[in-house]
């Protein structure tokens, strides 16, 4: 399924969030969404799932306006994990999951052991499986955040979209949850906000002041001169002895 943005503008109060953003992501594509504190993409996010209409331009999925679609339909393909999503506290983590299949529910296709299997298979692949009787209330950040990606797995849409899904992660789940997002084989974008994370993306997306500055593979968007920029940083590139691959250091400017 593709996804495509065409002159995406958002404002409040006179203020532009988002100004003039075009992009599509391919099917199965990975397309990674950088920028500074505040800089949209987030808001971007919430754009592209249809939680906040555009003030200008158009979102096509599949070459059809998302305007015009049953908000129903666009939860059967889109699904989002927001930065920081809430979900009520009396409840277990498998019954929270579980309300990732509600696009898929009506009168004449009830709960039935097919959605048991997407729950069961969503938890299991955020190494979750284990805590699916516990109550929500009880998870620490780190295993809420790996339930919340859950829930949006259950979904089962074609497009994922994550809000710096790694943020409360220890470092293994970090890797795991990259891993997973990798081989999910859905188009995923992803706001991150580790560069060397973000390198893994088949293409950035670079945000600034919602305005978008680049757009390409990671090794073409990266360089010195854009990092300066937009993120004020200095950045030098050091090569791994072990197999050669490249890692970045930031320093201030
Ligand atoms: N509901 C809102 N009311 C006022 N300002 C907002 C609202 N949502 C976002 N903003 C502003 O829009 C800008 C972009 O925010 P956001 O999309 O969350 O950035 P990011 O996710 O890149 O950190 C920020 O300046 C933020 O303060
Ligand atoms: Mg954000």
């Amino acid at each position: 399924m593709t996804l495509e943005a065409q002159d995406l503008c958002r404002c409040l109060r006179g203020r532009d969030l988002l100004r003039g953003i075009s992009l599509t992501v391919a099917p199965g594509e990975v397309l990674g969404l950088i920028g500074p504190n505040g800089s949209g993409k987030s808001t971007l996010l919430r754009l592209l799932v249809g939680l906040v209409r555009p003030d200008r331009g158009r979102i096509l999925l599949d070459g059809q306006p998302m305007a015009a679609m049953p908000q129903r339909q666009i939860a059967k393909q889109i699904a989002l994990v927001a930065q920081s999503a809430e979900t009520s506290d009396r409840i277990s983590v498998r019954d929270a999951v579980a309300l990732g299949r509600t696009p898929w529910l009506d009168a004449l296709s009830p709960w039935s052991a097919q959605d048991d299997a997407h729950v069961a298979h969503a938890l299991r692949r955020v190494d979750l499986g284990h805590l699916a009787d516990r109550d929500w209330s009880t998870l620490s950040g780190g295993e809420r955040q790996r339930a919340h990606i859950a829930r949006a797995l259950a979904q089962d849409p074609r497009i994922l979209l994550l809000d710096e899904p790694t943020n409360h992660l220890d470092i293994r789940h970090q890797l795991t949850i990259l891993d997973l997002v990798a081989s999910l084989g859905v188009s995923v974008v992803i706001a991150l906000h580790d560069l060397n994370q973000a390198m893994r993306c088949d293409r950035l997306a670079v945000l600034q002041d919602g305005r978008l500055q680049a757009l390409g593979p990671p090794a073409d968007v990266l360089d010195p001169a854009l990092l300066q920029r937009v993120f004020g940083v200095r950045a030098s590139a050091l090569v791994d002895a072990q197999d050669g691959s490249r890692v970045m250091r930031f320093l201030p400017s």
